[in-house]
């Protein structure tokens, strides 16, 4: 009897102790209801590829981001050291104990780690490809093909995934899964009015525009360079380029912009792209003779040529981050005109990707995004998390503490916003101690002007 006892004891313990940890499904993250805009369209085929990528921990992500405050300060002593790439990947690096576990659970699903894990040089995130029905065991997850009912575009998604518990305290993040395609080209409020009544009557003569401390142009020495990125097949026109230079910036005819191509993404001549064309002609527009480098990412991979199973249409932000982090020279500024509702990015992947746009930042990178062209909200104003309440929906990544927000304005003297242009409170990301002083009085002024729309 006493020896039983022993017996079942120890079993209950080793049990308990080795595997369950690894087994046991916790939610990672679920949305409450299919993301709005989006219908299940069919069963993707069992055999679907999924190249997985795992963002694992950043285990001194906390040091990055006061770095990057410290290097960003003009009042503090390390205002301008910035970080080296391999500084950067120092602190981002995962814990070896979150590699050891994340190693394990691969291997328990019959992942090879040695020949079928890719990882990049920080070693923060792994890729491995499967198919589609071992990612759905390995997340407890129901993938399905989705598709946007406005512009019929079909993705493979799943709205919720789990992690075994012991792992949530290793992985930030695990794509694609609940991530839906859901960045809008800003262009999509692209304002022409031909009806509009000319700003200024014609003929008249601007004064020159001077800023408070004068305008400077811009000059292209000691290897300053902006980089433009462009996502979702779109692609900058090089005749237009001239076209427009012609017109606008007749200095710059015969400028041009070079195009870096990301994992295979295409330039192609003979598509139009309104968005692509947009930035590049109005970015060199203005920073003409800075060089500008257009990056362009497909954001989508190889897939199996069955009638009902799209192409796996990756989340391009993160691929392009971590290209350019895993070059020593890039440039020190870059816009973007892609965003979208701040609430229809997993918070787990917002929260990652602007650690991602920190560590450009401590880098020495000033990174722009657009606020959006929405008003106070281009889609819903609902919330997305079961209540469905009615606030103002900021645009992420501009809601990222680590990036600028731009907006639009028209006129000058006096410069006014205008109405389309986007901007308000992140419901994910605490206000920034750099905002500290501007935000309460603005608050103050506005009183219980919109009170409970906005955090
Ligand atoms: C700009 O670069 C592209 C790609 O290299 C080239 O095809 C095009 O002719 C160039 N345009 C000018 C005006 O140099
Ligand atoms: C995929 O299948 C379609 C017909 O279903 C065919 O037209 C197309 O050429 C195929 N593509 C590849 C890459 O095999
Ligand atoms: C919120 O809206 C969604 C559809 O957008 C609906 O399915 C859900 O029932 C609504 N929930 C509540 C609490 O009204």
């Amino acid at each position: 009897m006493h020896f039983a006892l022993i017996y079942l004891f120890i079993i209950a313990t080793s049990a308990y102790a080795i595997p369950s940890d690894l087994t046991a499904p916790v939610v990672k993250h679920a949305w409450a209801h299919i993301p709005e805009g989006w219908e299940v369209d069919a069963m993707p085929s069992a055999n679907h590829p999924i190249t997985l990528k795992i963002g694992l921990k950043q285990s001194r992500i906390n040091e990055l981001i006061n770095t990057l405050y410290e290097v960003s300060d003009p009042l503090h002593p390390k205002y301008g050291q910035h970080l080296s790439r391999i500084e950067v990947e120092e602190l981002v690096k995962p814990h070896p104990e979150s590699v050891y576990a994340v190693h394990d659970w691969l291997s328990m699903h019959g992942v090879n780690i040695a020949t079928e894990v890719a990882r990049n040089s920080a070693g923060d995130w792994l890729s491995v490809s499967l198919p589609l029905s071992r990612v759905e065991s390995m997340l407890a997850a129901e993938y399905r093909v989705y598709r946007h009912k406005r512009t019929d575009e079909r993705v493979v998604r799943t709205t919720a995934y789990s992690l075994p518990r012991a792992l949530h305290d290793h992985i930030d993040l695990v794509q694609p899964t609940t991530m839906f395609d859901n960045m809008r080209k800003m262009h999509a409020m692209f304002h022409v009015d031909e009806s509009a009544a000319p700003l200024l009557p014609e003929g008249t003569v601007l004064p020159d525009v001077t800023g408070p401390a004068g305008y400077v142009p811009q000059a292209a020495d000691k290897g300053n360079r902006i980089g433009v990125t462009g996502y979702l097949e779109q692609f900058v026109n090089f005749a237009d380029l001239q076209t427009f230079y012609s017109m606008f910036r007749p200095d710059a005819v015969g400028f041009n912009v070079s195009v870096l191509s990301i994992d295979g993404g295409l330039n192609d001549q003979t598509m139009l792209g309104v968005e692509a064309n947009l930035d590049n002609q109005y970015t060199t527009g203005i920073s003409f003779p800075t060089p500008n480098i257009y990056y362009t990412t497909p954001g989508t991979a190889p897939t199996i040529n069955d009638s009902v199973t799209p192409p796996q249409r990756d989340e391009p932000y993160i691929d392009w981050l971590n290209f350019v982090l895993s070059h020593d020279d890039m440039p020190f500024s870059f816009t973007t005109s892609y965003g979208g509702d701040e609430q229809t990015f997993p918070k787990e992947f917002a929260n990652r990707a602007c650690n991602l746009f920190a560590q450009l930042g401590a880098r020495g990178a000033s990174v722009m995004f657009s606020s959006g062209d929405g008003g106070v909200g281009a889609g819903t104003c609902l919330t997305n998390d079961g209540t469905n309440r009615t606030i103002f929906q900021p645009v992420f990544p501009a809601t990222c503490p680590f990036v600028t927000g731009v907006g639009a304005t028209f006129q000058i003297a006096p410069e006014r916003g205008i109405d389309f242009s986007q901007g308000g409170f992140s419901v994910y990301f605490p206000r920034p101690s750099y905002q500290a002083k501007a935000v309460p009085p603005f608050l103050e002024k506005l009183g219980e002007t919109y009170a409970g729309l906005f955090k």
